[in-house]
């Protein structure tokens, strides 16, 4: 695999960034050999500044593709991939120095996941269920086991095991979210016309309390049941091994 020579790729703007001008997300080209690298389809360019040291796609490349997609996805895709991106800058900056969390960073981090799951909650599945007759979408019924198993990881304090197991969770939730045919896609098709409004009340979705960080036998338990019943035993057993519970 040849190295990049390309200069990088021009500074960010405004709206490709997150509110705090961290973290953006592009996709890769489908199939391409960064795609097959990286296996999630999805390439982030703040992190170096630049495409990943390896990759055989250009930054020219990426682009290029970014601004297809830009294109073709539609609003609802792109405010909530757009917010996965951002909250992903958080995480990744609240765990960037080994050994310690930067507790504001997680903090960002916390609070805006914790509204993201709320707006898909609150308003877009049930939306979506309401134009499908009361028929809630397949995929529904996997989505709140996740966003239940990682609500239950925020309530700990953070360590660096709990920010990599949402790291694994996200990036398998996200995916089955952004994915081709996924759920924000699925989304856009059935409500149509009207999804600039769904956008609008998304927007304008409340904050979420956020409680202070919890640490009791109890708290240990409960999270991680919660991860569990969402399938996610290894990290259930990697984060809470038996015993641990009260
Ligand atoms: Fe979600
Ligand atoms: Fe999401």
């Amino acid at each position: 695999m040849r190295e990049r020579a390309e200069p990088l790729p021009p500074p960010l703007s405004d709206t490709e960034r997150g509110a705090k001008g961290e973290a953006v997300s592009f996709r890769t080209r489908p199939g391409s050999d960064c795609d097959t690298m990286h296996g999630r389809n999805r390439v982030d360019l703040s992190a170096t500044r630049a495409h990943p040291r390896g990759c055989s796609i250009t930054p020219k490349e990426v682009l290029e593709v970014r601004d297809r997609e830009d294109t073709e996805a539609g609003p609802l895709y792109r405010f909530l991939a757009g917010d996965h991106a951002r909250l992903d800058g958080f995480l990744r900056q609240a765990a960037a120095r080994p050994g310690v969390i930067d507790r504001a960073a997680y903090a960002q981090f916390r609070a805006g996941l914790l509204k993201h799951i709320g707006m898909e909650e609150k308003i877009l599945l049930p939306e979506v269920q309401r134009r499908r007759g009361g028929e809630p979408l397949p995929i529904a019924a996997k989505l709140r086991l996740d966003h239940g198993a990682i609500a239950a990881l925020l309530v700990p304090s953070p360590t660096h095991a709990i920010v990599a197991a949402l790291r694994s969770i996200l990036e398998g939730h996200n995916a089955i979210e952004e994915g081709p045919g996924g759920l924000y896609e699925e989304c856009e098709k059935i409500v149509g016309a009207d999804v600039d409004e769904l956008v609008a009340r998304l927007r304008g979705a409340p904050e979420v309390p956020v409680a202070v960080h919890a640490d009791s036998p109890k708290v240990r338990a409960a999270t991680r049941r919660a991860l569990q019943r969402a399938g996610f035993d290894d990290e259930a057993a990697r984060l809470f091994p038996s015993g641990d519970e009260p």
